[in-house]
């Protein structure tokens, strides 16, 4: 076995070695750019890449697996054998990572008796089932085989629920090491853990027979403490954040490189033994797999960017990792190294071994705090704030200067003339017909028992009737609704819901679930519909109120009631009895699948503009050239968008707002574009999925925008600046 981990390092192939790994999931990419990310991958340094296993997508329905296409995690790992690169693999079940449900498939909810991710015979059974056959898959790959994969994590982040279930909770992850380690890898097994403060960490729970690592921003000032708290293990950062994920409604959220570079190198400075960058390559949402509110791009200001590009943080970061492991034998000989303090926030690490030493000098002062000078071994070192220099045996051999500013682009989007904006067809989504396939529900139900998130998409209509002459003025409130919809009135879309959508949310009847809207009644009976859109389901308890994530529920299941404007306006406005509608009627056609031809096409015309609710279809030849490309949708409003049948993932183009909270505990690191732009505009279509000739490219778009104005858009280098 070619796997071990001891007190000092990580030892691989016979050899101590520093974990120099990245994250890269593979559905969030295609086959055709795994090649590309693995070779940047070994170009920039890395010794390993880090990939979860994402349920969700392997077994979409009950006993149906699927391991093609971007879901192939064979093909996946062998191309990082094929640079040389180890897996380190976390195969959950539960992943968290952004994904629609943490990553567990939906129809779980379906499982009688069911509690995800703590001790339940039900929950138990299905993991059972789904991990025979992962590990069964995956066997072959593992190192003990002669294959990549030299690590498997155990669950993930569990210290972030695990106080609500108690022993059982405790009970959970124990049966889940007991699981995998009874497959005999020979991996060794790892827990993750959120570093926060050094309390934290030391009131955290560890899982025996797993090697325990630390998640967050920055982990340098917990290194000497997670010693305490784990002796006789080495500190690895399995989450390196290189920035944040977007969601729906705030700006882009980006890390400066420099920032990263120093906070990395600090943490090797202080004895950290490996790194995974978190993501090395985001990538893209793909299909409807983001978990609620998370944007279509998963870019995550990475090392490579969504198409797979290097970045500035590409360029620091692989000249520290190379620089580490020119030196990897005297830091990981060293446990940890001596500490000098000089006082005013200047520090020295130093390590030494067989006669050989590595000294890391650091300011850990603010970047505006200027520069400081630094005497070492009779030379004298410049150093600005958040700043490191690595000095191997005397001399300077690496160095890092801190920055906060947001990195230049090293590419920009440049427009193509593949879309001819003359050849755009249309159809109607029409609403439901009433003998359609409605179900009579009396009061609201949530839409996932009926949709079983096929779907992102419910509508839900009853007989609104005002007694008694008179038009009405006043207030329909909605309690009890999510996440996005519109509202209809005898077939004319009377409102639209407010579209600040807190990403962690409280009790289902409280005000993250309630919307209302002023409008005015004739008398008589109306058909009041709501068509409800979902944007992905939780992907932890802490989105929804802190209950067990089973309980996750979409659509309407509250109730819709009248608040009269004032004296007179009140008293006979009555809600009739309620009815469902899962999915979209070209969802039934099939329009996507079909590529358009269950659709009846007529010629867009300028009446579309502003209706929601519309199919739309276009064919294009592929743009020039053989680099990224994506559309420009910042003309449309929401939806969903295909190219040749393959979804590109959800499009929205609202406008992004400054947080009221900057999302994480570790926001010294965490910055926000402007805001004000939409939230995102432009959308990636990987290259294996355009051909030569024609393409077609298929809109549902939902709130009214105009696909005129979409535009094909290659992702080039930016022009040197002068
Ligand atoms: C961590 C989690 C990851 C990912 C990350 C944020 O807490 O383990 O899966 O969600 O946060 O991007």
């Amino acid at each position: 076995m070619s796997i071990s981990i001891d007190a000092k390092s990580c030892i691989i192939d016979g050899r101590r070695r520093l974990l120099l790994s990245g994250t890269v999931h593979y559905p969030r990419s295609t086959p055709g750019m795994w090649p590309g990310i693995m070779r940047e991958a070994r170009a920039g340094g890395l010794n390993c890449v880090e990939t979860y296993v994402f349920w969700n997508q392997h077994e979409r329905g009950r006993g149906k697996y699927d391991f093609s296409g971007r879901l192939d995690l064979r093909r996946f790992c062998e191309c990082a054998a094929d640079e040389g690169l180890k897996v380190f693999l976390r195969p959950g079940p539960y992943i968290c990572a952004e994904q629609d449900y943490g990553g567990f498939p939906a129809w779980l909810r379906d499982v009688p008796g069911i509690r995800l991710r703590t001790k339940n015979d039900a929950y138990y059974a299905e993991v059972r089932r789904w991990f025979d056959v992962l590990f069964a898959c995956l066997s072959p790959l593992f190192d003990k085989a002669g294959g990549p994969i030299i690590a498997a994590q155990v669950e993930n982040e569990y210290a972030n629920i695990g106080a609500s279930y108690g022993s059982e909770g405790g009970d959970y992850m124990a049966w889940l090491r007991d699981l995998i380690a009874g497959y005999e890898t020979g991996a060794p097994l790892t827990s993750c853990n959120p570093a926060g403060s050094d309390e934290m960490m030391l009131a955290t729970p560890k899982l025996e027979g797993a090697v325990p690592t630390l998640n967050g921003g920055f982990v340098h000032p917990f290194v000497r403490t997670f010693k305490r708290w784990a002796p006789g293990h080495p500190c690895l950062w399995t989450e390196a954040w290189m920035a944040w994920y977007q969601v729906w409604g705030l700006p882009r959220p980006f890390r400066p490189a420099a920032n990263m570079t120093y906070c990395a190198a600090r943490f090797f400075a202080e004895g950290g033994k490996g790194i995974n960058y978190f993501p090395w390559h985001g990538g893209t949402n793909f299909g409807r797999d983001g978990m609620y509110l998370q944007t279509t791009q998963y870019e995550f200001d990475a090392a490579l960017d969504e198409f797979g590009c290097r970045t500035r943080k590409y360029e620091l970061l692989s000249s520290l990792n190379h620089a580490l492991r020119e030196h990897e034998s005297v830091l990981t000989e060293c446990d940890l190294p001596e500490a000098r303090s000089f006082g005013g926030g200047l520090e020295a690490r130093i390590f030494s071994h067989d006669g050989k030493s590595v000294v890391f000098l650091c300011n850990d002062n603010p970047p505006s705090s200027g520069e400081r000078a630094m005497e070492w071994g009779g030379g004298s070192y410049a150093l600005p704030g958040q700043s490191v220099v690595m000095l191997a045996n005397g001399r300077e051999a690496w160095r890092v200067a801190g920055s906060d500013a947001l990195d230049a682009p090293s590419r920009v989007f440049v427009s193509t003339p593949a879309i001819d904006s003359g050849g755009w067809l249309a159809a109607d989504e029409p609403m439901p017909a009433d003998a359609g396939d409605w179900v009579a529900i009396g009061q609201p139900r949530e839409q996932l028992a009926f949709t079983k998130n096929k779907t992102d998409y419910a509508w839900y209509k009853c007989e609104l009737r005002v007694e008694g002459g008179g038009r009405r003025r006043g207030r329909i409130v909605f309690q009890g609704i999510n996440d996005f919809f519109q509202l209809f009135i005898n077939g004319e879309r009377a409102a639209v819901s407010n579209t600040h959508l807190p990403e962690d949310r409280g009790p289902w009847d409280g005000a993250d679930y309630r919307q209302a809207f002023d409008i005015e009644l004739e008398p008589g009976g109306h058909r009041l519909a709501v068509l409800v859109c979902s944007l992905g389901l939780v992907k932890g308890d802490w989105q929804a109120g802190r209950r067990n994530m089973v309980e996750e529920r979409k659509g309407f299941w509250g109730r819709a009631s009248w608040l009269p404007a004032g004296p007179g306006q009140g008293g006979g406005v009555r809600f009739g009895e309620w009815s469902i509608h899962a999915g979209l009627d070209g969802e039934r056609k099939a329009i996507p699948a079909t590529q358009g031809h269950s659709a009846q096409w007529r010629r867009l015309e300028p009446s579309d503009a502003g209706r929601p609710l519309r199919w739309y279809y276009i064919e294009f030849q592929p743009p020039s050239g053989a680099g990224p490309a994506a559309f420009d949708f910042g003309s449309l409003g929401k939806g969903l968008a295909w190219v040749n049948g393959e979804c590109l993932g959800r499009y929205w183009t609202v406008g992004s707002a400054a947080p009221e909270k900057i999302p994480t505990e570790h926001n010294q690191v965490m910055h926000f574009a402007p805001p004000g732009g939409p939230s995102q505009r432009y959308y990636h279509v990987p290259r294996e999925w355009l051909h030569d000739g024609k393409n077609v490219l298929l809109v549902f778009e939902e709130t009214g925008g105009d696909p005129g104005g979409i535009k094909l858009m290659n992702w080039q280098p930016a022009p040197a600046s002068e």
